[in-house]
């Protein structure tokens, strides 16, 4: 069983996905990268990890995903970014890097259920 929710470094839904892993139900990041427009991807401690292992911020956090045994399902439509994005094997985050990415200042869900309208 599969549970995809939104889940990236500045959304973490840490509760939820703790539960999943404990019921064998596989979490899957819906939004891992945090969505168009996000300034994520600019941020200084994922920045500073990326510069630290020569990687892309996109490919730090889609290997903290992987450490935490989430799946990403990362969109794009650029090529040059569908060709990086997995190539996140050949390295490996510290626990404090870990943690670092851990302590992020969390923001708010992309849509709220209780204001979303489409
Ligand atoms: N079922 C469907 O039809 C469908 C359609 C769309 C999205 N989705 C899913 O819906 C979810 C939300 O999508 P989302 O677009 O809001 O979230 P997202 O995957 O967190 O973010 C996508 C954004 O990240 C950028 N990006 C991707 N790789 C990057 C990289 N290596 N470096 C810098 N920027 C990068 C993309 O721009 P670039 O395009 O420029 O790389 C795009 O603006 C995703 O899980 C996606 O797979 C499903």
């Amino acid at each position: 069983m599969v549970n995809q929710l939104e889940y990236h470094p500045d959304f973490a839904q840490k509760e939820i996905a703790a539960y999943c892993q404990q019921q064998q139900i596989v979490v899957e990041a819906w939004r891992p990268l945090g969505g168009p427009n996000s300034t994520l991807r600019n941020q200084p401690d994922l920045l500073a990890i990326a510069q630290q292992h020569q990687k892309q911020p996109a490919q730090i956090i889609l290997r903290w995903l992987y450490q935490q045994q989430i799946i990403p399902l990362p969109k794009s439509s650029n090529p040059a970014h569908i060709a990086s994005n997995p190539d996140i094997f050949d390295f490996m985050l510290s626990s404090e890097e870990m943690a670092r990415l851990n302590q992020l200042p969390q923001g708010t869900t992309a849509f709220d259920p209780e204001t979303y309208h489409s």
